[in-house]
C-alpha cells in the first residue's frame, strides 16, 4: 500500500507512527495518507491530459468533509446519490455545478434540494423517474439537465452483489429502450438532455469490461444523436478496483489511454467525458488501527479478539472481502511464535470477522493495521452493538488531523426519546 510502511520496526502512513497516532486518538482508528489520494487522483488526471474531462469522486466510498474537501480543493466535481451527500458536498464547500445525482431512488424533495441546489446533472434510472423529476423541476419553474444511465448488460467478473451493469441488476435503462427514453426525455419541457451514463460495478480489474461497454455507448450515443438528440457529455462511471490480496487491476492512465483510443478512433475524443471513480481514489489511502483484547485458543480455531469490529469495518461480513491485516509493530524475530488466526470483533454475531486464517505473531495489547481500509469502511459503518464510530486521522507528511472524532454517548443517543 503506498505511503504505508515500516520505519524502525513501527508502520507508518507517510510520517506518522501509527502507534504513536492511536495512543493519542484510542482505537479502532482509521488513517488516511492525504498523498496517496492525491497520488489516485493525480493517475486519472495524467490519463485525461489535453483532454475536456470531470473527474467526480462517487464520495458514497468515504463522505468524511475533511475527504471531499481535499477532493474539491484538487477540482474534483462529485457523484452523490441522496440529500444527505448533497448536503455535505456543500458543507465541504464545493460547487454544486459539479455535482452529480445517480441512484435508482431518488425522492421529490431530494431532487428539488438538488434542482434549487443547481447540479450539473441527474442520472435517470427509469422512465417512472422522468416523468417525476420533469413534473418536480416545471413545478419550480426549472429545466433539470439529465443523463440516461444505460444499463450494458456487460458482465465487470466481481462479486455479484457489487456488479451493476447487467440485465438482472436493478440500475439503469436497458439497452434496446434507450433511444426511446431519450426521445421521450427530449420531448418534456421540464428536462434538458446533457448527456449519457453508465456505470457497471465495483472492484473491477480488468479492462475488458470497460473496453465493451464503451463500444456499446458509442453505439448508443449515435442513434440517439442521429435522431437529432445532442448528447454533451459521456459518463463512464466508476468501478476500477484496487489490490486487495495480489489483484492486479490496471492503472487508471494505462486503461485511459487505451479508451481513450477507441474515443478517438470513434470520433469521440474531443467530447467532454466524466467518471464517478469511488474506491480506487481512497481505497488504498487508509488504514484501520485496532488493538488485540484477548487471544483465545480453540481446539479447532485460535481467536484473535480485537476492539474492530464489523460495524466498523463491514466488508468482510457482507462480501467475504479480504483485507491484509499486518502487526503496528513488528515482531523481533519474524517466524517464531507464529500462528494462525481468525481475527474477529466484539460484536455478538459469527459473521462479525476481520480475517479468516490469518498467521501472526501476536499478543493482547498489540495493535493490528487493517490494510486498504480507505474506501466503504467508515461510509457504510454503524452504531451496531451500541458501539461508537470510530475516530478519522488525515496524515500530510508528519502532520496528523483529527478528521472526526470518535462517537461520543451522547451522540449516540441523540434524538431519541423515553417514553
Ligand atoms: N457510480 C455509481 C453510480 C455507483 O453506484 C458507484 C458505486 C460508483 C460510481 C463508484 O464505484 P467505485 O469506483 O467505488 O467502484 N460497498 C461495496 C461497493 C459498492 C459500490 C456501489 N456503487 C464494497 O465495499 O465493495
Amino acid at each position: 500500500q503506498p505511503h504505508v510502511h515500516y520505519e524502525n520496526s513501527q508502520l507508518h502512513v507517510e510520517g506518522c507512527s501509527l502507534d504513536a497516532l492511536s495512543i493519542t486518538h484510542g482505537t479502532p482508528l482509521f488513517v488516511y495518507s492525504k498523498a496517496s489520494m492525491l497520488d489516485a487522483l493525480a493517475a486519472y488526471q495524467r490519463g485525461f491530459a489535453g483532454r475536456n474531462a470531470r473527474i467526480c469522486y462517487a464520495m458514497k466510498a468515504n463522505s468524511s468533509l475533511a475527504i471531499l474537501q481535499l477532493f474539491a480543493k484538487a477540482g474534483c466535481g462529485f457523484d452523490i446519490v441522496s440529500e444527505g451527500e448533497l448536503a455535505r458536498v456543500l458543507a465541504a464547500g464545493a460547487d454544486a455545478s459539479k455535482v452529480i445525482f445517480s441512484g435508482v431512488g431518488k425522492t421529490r424533495a431530494e431532487m428539488a434540494c438538488a434542482l434549487e441546489a443547481g447540479i450539473g446533472c441527474f442520472n435517470v434510472e427509469s422512465e417512472a423517474e422522468i416523468d417525476v423529476l420533469n413534473e418536480v423541476a416545471l413545478g419550480m419553474g426549472k429545466q433539470a439537465p439529465i443523463s440516461i444511465r444505460v444499463n450494458p448488460n456487460v458482465d465487470p467478473k466481481t462479486h455479484p452483489y457489487i456488479s451493476t451493469g447487467l440485465k438482472g441488476n436493478k440500475f439503469g435503462i436497458a439497452h434496446e429502450r434507450t433511444l426511446m427514453t431519450y426521445q421521450r426525455a427530449a420531448a418534456l419541457p421540464g428536462l434538458k438532455v446533457v448527456g449519457i451514463d453508465c456505470h457497471i460495478g465495483s472492484q473491477i480489474t480488468e479492462e475488458t469490461p470497460y473496453l465493451d461497454a464503451m463500444d456499446r455507448m458509442l453505439d448508443l450515443v449515435e442513434s440517439i444523436e442521429a435522431a437529432g438528440i445532442p448528447i454533451h457529455h459521456i459518463d463512464f462511471g466508476g468501478g476500477l478496483g484496487i489490490n486487495y490480496n495480489g489483484d492486479t487491476p490496471p492503472a487508471a492512465d494505462a486503461l485511459w489511454h487505451k479508451l481513450l483510443g477507441k474515443l478517438d478512433a470513434r470520433g469521440f475524443g474531443q467530447r467532454q467525458l466524466m467518471i464517478e471513480p469511488g474506491r480506487s481514489l481512497v481505497g488504498n489511502a487508509g488504514v484501520c488501527v485496532t488493538e488485540v483484547l484477548y487471544m483465545k485458543p480453540g481446539e479447532q480455531k485460535n481467536f484473535c479478539i480485537v476492539d474492530a469490529a464489523m460495524n466498523d469495518l463491514p466488508r468482510p461480513a457482507m462480501y467475504q472481502a479480504f483485507h491484509s491485516i499486518v502487526p503496528v509493530k513488528q515482531a523481533a524475530s519474524q517466524s517464531s511464535g507464529a500462528e494462525v488466526f481468525d481475527v474477529v470483533g466484539p460484536v455478538c454475531e459469527s459473521g462479525d470477522w476481520i480475517g479468516h486464517d490469518r498467521t501472526l505473531q501476536v499478543q493482547s495489547g498489540d495493535k493490528l493495521a487493517v490494510l486498504s481500509a480507505g474506501a466503504y469502511c467508515m461510509s457504510m459503518s454503524s452504531n451496531y452493538n451500541s458501539r461508537p464510530k470510530a475516530a478519522e486521522v488525515l496524515v500530510d507528511g508528519a502532520h496528523s488531523h483529527l478528521i472526526r472524532q470518535r462517537d461520543s454517548f451522547a451522540d449516540q443517543i441523540r434524538g431519541e426519546k423515553l417514553l
